[in-house]
């Protein structure tokens, strides 16, 4: 079978959602057994755009620590029965909700772009899922199109927003837009965001622009007080998690070549790392 569409590394950003998803199959016992069916996929459509991807081994360490945290605020909302849906905005190849024991009635709620929903319509028809599952074609700038959605989800019912690995390429006037915009929403209570430190995004464009010679889009949004940016009212900072330091605290090692490099490295460059990358969990307050 031939894939219909071709993604260009350079030119897209839907290669990002392949990166991260190659990246993620690395979480090893963490995944669904479903999820050797993506694995098997990328494998076939994409071996070539693996080889291209090269995201190496801190890539691979930081989504899975991103993953198993992301997973982690999601299972205690659920286990603590303070949502029954999930709205996951630029989903890319991600299976949570596979991956995740969801109750009976819980529904989730996926949008992407035109390519990455081509794509993962194609890994789902192998797979048997969930029914309350529905996958959206659409520009998540298009504000108009997610509060269709969001008028649709009973005004009774608790929603999660998931914005994992999207905020970095969105600017700072889109995220305060969202952020406003998600806040007005009914039925979305609490929002889950991954953030990077200033100096982390300046090091990944870096990286970008001589490892993968991509210059069409960039990653952009690292605001200098991280998620203090986010604590006007509604929203509330409900819980942070650093990664760096969550990695520690549950035997997750930084890969090698690059443990070795920090530990090398001037003082301030390890400050800099230790603070690189955080996960935030926000509830609305009303
Ligand atoms: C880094 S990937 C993260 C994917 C997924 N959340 C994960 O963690 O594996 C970013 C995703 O956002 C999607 N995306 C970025 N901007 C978008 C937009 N304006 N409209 C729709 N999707 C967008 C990309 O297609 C991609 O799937």
């Amino acid at each position: 079978m031939k894939l219909k569409i071709k993604i260009e590394p350079g030119n897209s950003i839907s290669i990002t959602a392949i990166e991260a998803a190659l990246c993620r199959l690395q979480c090893g016992q963490f995944l669904c057994p479903e999820e050797q069916q993506v694995r098997l996929y990328i494998n076939k459509h994409f071996g070539s755009e693996k080889r291209k991807c090269k995201s190496g081994k801190m890539a691979e360490w930081l989504i899975k620590i991103r993953t198993i945290v992301f997973d982690e605020y999601i299972g205690n909302l659920i286990a603590n029965g303070d949502i029954n849906g999930v709205l996951n905005l630029g989903a890319g190849l991600d299976f949570r909700f596979l991956r995740l024991k969801l109750p009976d009635a819980f529904k989730w709620i996926e949008c992407d772009n035109g390519e990455i929903v081509t794509i993962k319509r194609d890994i789902l028809n192998n797979i048997q899922y969930f029914s309350n599952y529905i996958l959206y074609d659409m520009d998540i700038t298009n504000l108009a199109k997610i509060e269709k959605i969001a008028n649709d989800l009973s005004k009774k019912s608790k929603w999660l927003v998931l914005t994992e690995g999207l905020l970095c390429y969105f600017s700072e006037d889109q995220v305060t837009t969202l952020a406003r915009f998600l806040s007005r929403l009914e039925a979305i209570c609490y929002w889950a965001f991954d953030l990077n430190s200033p100096w982390a995004v300046s090091n990944m464009n870096a990286r970008q622009k001589t490892k993968f010679n991509r210059n069409s889009f960039s990653v952009k949004f690292a605001p200098e007080k991280g998620n203090l940016f986010f604590a006007d009212p509604p929203w509330k900072i409900l819980q942070s998690t650093n990664m760096a330091s969550y990695a520690k605290s549950k035997g997750f090692p930084i890969p090698q070549p690059w443990s070795i490099l920090l530990k090398l490295s001037k003082r301030q460059i390890q400050d800099e790392f230790e603070k690189a990358c955080s996960i935030t969990l926000m509830k609305k307050v009303t």
